[in-house]
């Protein structure tokens, strides 16, 4: 209740994890329509993991440098030509995906659009709260995403009453429908870690605030020497990932490890190349944005309690090892 009130939304049903909603939301909103779910290739690979579940097909478009997130551009001219089931949008790094757009050819196209703001709760797009553009809007609670929990856990957040009463039947057993046919997942959350989310909820600004100005200390040392994903003027950033691009960009993770400071990816590869593992993916297009980011992505340390003068030494050691992608 008191996430539903957070985001202005009607329902939140807590769940065992985000990869677990985005499988109910998926079957709820896709299982019954024709065509491909339309996604973006940089992104994590529940993102297509959900979708492998119910045997769909991925079509996947690219991203754009500027944000790292995917591109409107691409996402419309995929709609005109292929037969899309439903639009599957991941905010990604703190940033928010262009979800205004989005949802305006989601309703123009009349497909439903789930949203995963696993790793960007907090973020906004222009007005509007990510998380709250999605027929079904799904994210993880858990201790190193934006909303904290004390073990793996999710939210499923909605204005749809039966797509909500749905998602809590269908989290753990369908018992609730005695056993009706309907997905059977075992994806509750604990009494515990549902009292600790509730708990993360009231220091979520305060440590939204504190990664902010950590971020914003990276980008006066980094900023006009490299470049990396950032959120756009007009919307409001988690600060969950400081990215920059560099050149091997391996080779540096393992120089600034052998100085003390652990590094990120997020991620390696595109969800392209999961397709051995999962199969049913194929691209709209080429997409070398998407690969781009995955050769070049450089995660910087952010969370809270790092110290200014720790964020001065990463930078010096970054600006001595580290080139330009
Ligand atoms: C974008 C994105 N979606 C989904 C997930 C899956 O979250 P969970 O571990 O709660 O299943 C993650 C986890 O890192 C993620 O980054």
């Amino acid at each position: 209740m008191a996430l539903a009130e957070y985001f202005g939304m009607q329902h939140a049903v807590l769940i065992g994890s985000a990869t677990d909603g985005l499988t109910l939301a998926i079957h709820k909103l896709c299982a019954d329509r024709n065509g491909a779910i339309l996604t973006c290739g940089h992104g994590f690979v529940a993102q297509i993991m959900a979708s492998h579940r119910i045997q769909k097909p991925v079509i996947l478009v690219d991203c754009t440098l500027e944000t790292g997130q995917i591109d409107t551009n691409h996402v419309e001219a995929c709609l005109r030509k292929n037969d899309i089931a439903c639009l599957y949008v991941a905010s990604l790094h703190g940033i928010a995906a262009p979800l205004t757009d989005l949802r305006r050819l989601a309703d123009q196209y009349g497909i439903p659009m789930i949203e995963d703001f696993a790793q960007s709760a907090g973020a906004s797009c222009e007005k509007g709260l990510v998380g709250t553009y999605g027929n079904l809007s799904v994210t993880s609670i858990y201790p190193t995403k934006p909303l904290a929990g004390i073990a793996t856990g999710g939210a499923i957040l909605t204005n749809h009453t039966d797509h909500a009463d749905w998602c809590r039947r269908g989290r753990f057993f369908g018992l609730d429908a005695g056993y009706a046919n309907e997905p059977l997942v075992h994806a509750r959350m604990s009494e515990l870690s549902a009292g600790a989310a509730l708990r993360g909820l009231s220091y979520f600004e305060t440590l939204r605030y504190e990664r902010e100005q950590l971020f914003k200390r990276y980008q006066q040392h980094l900023d006009t020497t490299f470049h990396g994903p950032r959120a756009l003027p007009q919307d409001g950033s988690a600060y969950h990932h400081y990215i920059i691009y560099v050149k091997n960009r391996d080779n540096i993770r393992k120089q600034l490890q052998q100085k003390s400071i652990g590094t990120g990816t997020y991620f390696p590869v595109t969800l392209l190349e999961h397709q051995m593992s999962l199969g049913h993916i194929e691209t709209f297009e080429e997409i070398p944005n998407c690969y781009f980011h995955a050769k070049h992505n450089l995660a910087l340390p952010l969370w809270e309690g790092l110290t200014e003068a720790q964020i001065d030494y990463i930078c010096e050691t970054v600006l001595k090892i580290a080139e330009p992608a």
